[in-house]
Formats: C-alpha cells, sequence, structure tokens
C-alpha cells in the first residue's frame, strides 16, 4: 500500500488527524520498503528503523490510529500498557507475554509475527516522576523496551524467536504539559509571513517535538533517540465530534441503525441532536471517548421497549431535551 492508500483507508474509520495520518502513512510506507531491501542488501538505510511516537490528548484517535492501521494493513498487532509494564516487578515476562501474543495473532508464524506492529501506549507516565521508586520503575521500563525496539531475538516459552529488527514500534502518550516545554525554547527565528513557503517550513520546525523536549519531559535520551518519528495528534473540536458520531464505516449512528433494524425498526436523529451531544462530550474533556456513553444513555430507554413496539416503527429524535417521535409501520413520518 502506497501512503496515500493508506491515508484513505485511516479516513474510513479516524475523523481528522491528517498530520499524524500522513506521517504514520509515510512511516509504515517507509518501513516496508526497507523491509524489501534488507531481505537483499546490506545497506544503511535497511539498517536504520524508524519507530513512531504518537503525541496527543485523551481520546483523539491515538489507539484507534494504530488498530485502524494494522487492521488495513493485514498485520499481526498487539497493545501494551506502559503503566502496566512498570507496575509488573518482571518487565522481561511481560515483553515475553506480549510477543507471544504477538505470535498468537500472526497464527503462530514468528517470521509473520517480527513483521507486525505493537503499540505501547501510555508511555508517557514511563516519565521520571517526583517519587523515586515510580522513577526507577519507569526508567527500567525505558531500558527494557530499548532493547526490543531497537532490534533484537526474543525466545519465546515453547521454542518459537521473534526477531523484532523489523517490527514497527508505535509508542502513544498524552504529554501533558509538553506545550510549556516546547514553548520554553528558542526557536528558530523569522516567522512572519507565515503563508509564505518559508515561513510555514519553519513554522513547521518550530511546532516539532524534538528527542529534547521529550528528554526534557523525563524520558530517558536513548530512548527518544529511538523514536525518530513524531506525529502530532490535534484535540477534537464539536464539528469533528459530530462528524465521528456519524461518518465512519462503523460509527456509533450506523452501529444503533443496524441494531435498530434488527429488532425491525427505523431509527432517525436529527442533526441538531448530534450537536448538542457533541457539545456536552467537549465538557467531559475526554475526546471522543465520551461520546459512546452518551449516546447509549440516549438509547437505552428507547431499546428498554423497542422489542415491544410493532415491527416496522420509527423512531426520530429532534432533540436531546424531548422525548423522540414514534410513528407505527405505515403512518408516514
Ligand atoms: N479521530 C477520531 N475519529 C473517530 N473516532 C475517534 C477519534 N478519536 C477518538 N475516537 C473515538 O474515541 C474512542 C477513543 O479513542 P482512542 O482510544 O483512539 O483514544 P486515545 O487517543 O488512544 O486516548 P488515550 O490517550 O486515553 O489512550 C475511539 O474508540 C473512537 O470511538
Ligand atoms: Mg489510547
Amino acid at each position: 500500500m502506497k501512503p496515500r492508500a493508506i491515508t484513505a483507508f485511516l479516513d474510513r474509520y479516524v475523523i481528522g488527524q491528517d498530520e499524524a495520518k500522513q506521517t504514520l502513512a509515510v512511516a509504515v510506507y517507509t518501513h516496508f520498503r526497507k523491509l524489501a531491501l534488507a531481505d537483499g542488501a546490506d545497506s544503511g538505510l535497511a539498517q536504520t528503523k524508524s519507530n513512531v511516537l504518537l503525541i496527543g490528548p485523551t481520546g483523539t484517535g491515538k489507539t484507534l490510529l494504530c488498530q485502524t492501521l494494522a487492521r488495513g494493513l493485514k498485520l499481526p498487532f498487539v497493545t501494551a500498557d506502559a503503566t502496566a509494564l512498570s507496575q509488573s516487578r518482571f518487565v522481561g515476562d511481560e515483553l515475553t507475554a506480549l510477543m507471544l501474543r504477538l505470535l498468537e495473532q500472526a497464527g503462530g508464524d514468528p517470521q509473520r509475527a517480527g513483521r507486525g506492529i505493537v503499540f505501547i501506549d501510555e508511555i508517557d507516565k514511563l516519565a521520571s516522576a517526583d517519587e523515586p521508586e515510580r522513577a526507577g520503575a519507569g526508567r527500567a521500563v525505558q531500558h527494557a523496551l530499548l532493547k526490543i525496539m531497537e532490534g533484537s531475538l526474543i525466545h519465546l516459552p515453547g521454542g518459537a524467536t521473534i526477531d523484532t529488527r523489523h517490527t514497527l514500534f508505535i509508542c502513544g502518550g498524552a504529554f501533558v504539559g509538553l506545550d510549556a516545554i516546547m514553548a520554553g525554547r528558542t526557536s528558530y527565528g523569522f516567522i512572519g509571513t507565515s503563508d509564505s513557503d518559508d515561513g510555514r517550513i519553519i513554522e513547521r520546525l518550530n511546532s516539532r517535538i524534538k528527542p529534547t523536549d521529550l528528554f526534557a519531559y523525563g524520558l530517558i535520551p536513548e530512548f527518544t533517540g529511538r523514536l525518530p518519528i513524531i506525529a502530532r495528534l490535534t484535540a477534537l473540536g464539536r464539528e469533528d465530534f459530530v462528524r465521528i458520531m456519524q461518518e465512519p464505516a462503523d460509527s456509533l449512528y450506523r452501529q444503533f441503525r443496524e441494531l435498530f433494524r434488527l429488532e425491525g425498526a427505523e431509527l432517525v436523529i436529527d442533526p441538531p441532536v448530534f450537536a448538542q451531544i457533541a457539545e456536552l462530550a467537549l465538557e467531559y474533556k475526554v475526546g471522543a471517548r465520551s461520546l459512546r456513553g452518551i449516546f447509549e444513555e440516549l438509547m437505552t430507554p428507547v431499546l428498554y421497549t423497542l422489542p415491544d413496539e410493532a415491527p416496522g416503527s420509527r423512531i426520530h429524535f429532534r432533540s436531546l431535551f424531548s422525548a423522540p417521535e414514534k410513528t407505527a409501520a405505515g403512518q408516514g413520518g
């Protein structure tokens, strides 16, 4: 798949985040180009690895992007939570378990597993904390991850060995407070005519997160050095929420319409309702994650009585603040 095809696929499930999609698509494409090289030549290009770091507020699509990517590329995909890793006393065992899951996802084929995607979430939680004990644990996890991210042979119980040299590692984290660190650093001079190309490039460079920023945030330098590609996800707004509820191939609206259809009924929701839900969701400040909860709350009373309605009925929501209209079959709408 070429980068454009990858972003086109991502667009079907993930709303907005164009910059992150592009960065991810290029990274993945390049990664697999290198794979093709690695089989033959011993070139420098084939030897370098480009793991990706996704940075963005909670509920903006980091996990969703990786999941969708793995699905689109039909690659084995596993996720791990860095917080859980740092709470475990046996990080090595946890990582082994993770790679076992990857092997399972690959149908037991170690070669295929080695070319899969490993997503490690909440990587920002590994940054040194105030308590020395937690900071130590975070550092230990970073060191353990370093090795497998760079590429090493992981021997699994049962005899299989996975070579992670060609595994794509994607790390994700919210990195709350990183903006303040970035704002504090000196910027490249010249900003101004930001619609000139030069201005835009400089602006991009300035808004770029540098390994030193992550270092200042508390990650160890060796670790940040293994994540050369950084993609940012932006906070989602009202309009994004409205689209997220309706547009993706597996959107909430589509899911619930399907559910109603299974009961022989039709669900109709007017645009103001989506706008009102989006407004509420904004207040929860957990990104798009709150949409499902609000949606389900709205639907529960209707779903409760739906199986008792006559087949062919139509349930029509016009506002979040009034009960839906029910129309029996054949009564027009
Ligand atoms: N850009 C988006 N497009 C469509 N749906 C989205 C988007 N962002 C979030 N969602 C919805 O919100 C849910 C949570 O998103 P996701 O798990 O990707 O958040 P996250 O960025 O990984 O957050 P966290 O930092 O808390 O892990 C998704 O399952 C999806 O339904
Ligand atoms: Mg996530």
